[in-house]
């Protein structure tokens, strides 16, 4: 049976099954670029509700009330005031369910609502799934910077996507 979501806006309280849920990202390796761990105040403060948030949802199965992910959106000081960046984690067990892309609806009315122009994603070139995933979203290539070390010294670029959010897109 496929899971039921609801998406709601991230509270306080689910800073710490969050943290888990992306440090199971991290600890995995090959997909975000974040590498070191977060508990709950360091994730509270950087993703979910700090002064640099714009917004953050979360996906809960309806069935199990357990967050299945998570989409934040913030500022980012190399980028102007008026562009929001983006991050999406669902769980390692739980990808290609359409919770990235449920997730996307909700940060989209929420953007449009804060009179944001444009959304910034920032990918690994080495992350296959993240760079289909905001293809199909409607994002656009932007640019690749120059490869940059990853902890263990391996290069990978960084590849930037926009969705302009005054271009009605097809969804
Ligand atoms: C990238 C990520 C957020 C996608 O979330 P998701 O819930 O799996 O995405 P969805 O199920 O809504 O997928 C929507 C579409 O994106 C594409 N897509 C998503 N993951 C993909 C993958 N691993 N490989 C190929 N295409 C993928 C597909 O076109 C998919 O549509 P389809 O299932 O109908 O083919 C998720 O894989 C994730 O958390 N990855 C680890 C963290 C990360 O890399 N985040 C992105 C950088 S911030």
């Amino acid at each position: 049976m496929p899971m039921a979501l609801s998406i709601r806006d991230v509270q306080p309280g689910d800073a710490g099954e969050l943290a888990a849920l992306l440090n199971a990202i991290i600890a995995r390796g090959g997909t975000t670029a974040l590498e070191e761990p977060f508990d709950a105040a360091s994730l509270d403060a950087a993703y979910l509700t700090g002064p640099d948030v714009h917004c953050c949802v979360v996906a809960v199965d309806t069935a199990t009330d357990r967050l299945e992910g998570f989409q934040t959106l913030g500022r980012r000081a190399d980028l102007p005031a008026e562009v929001g960046d983006i991050g999406t984690f669902a769980r390692v067990d739980g990808t290609q369910r359409g919770i990235g892309t449920a997730l996307f609806a909700a940060t989209l009315v929420r953007a449009r609502r804060l009179g944001l122009a444009r959304i910034n994603a920032t990918i690994r070139a080495d992350n296959d799934g993240g760079l289909a995933f905001y293809d199909k979203l409607g994002f656009t290539p932007d640019g690749i910077s120059a490869p940059l070390p990853l902890r263990d010294g391996t290069p990978v670029a960084r590849i930037s996507k926009s969705f302009d959010l005054a271009v009605r897109h097809e969804r």
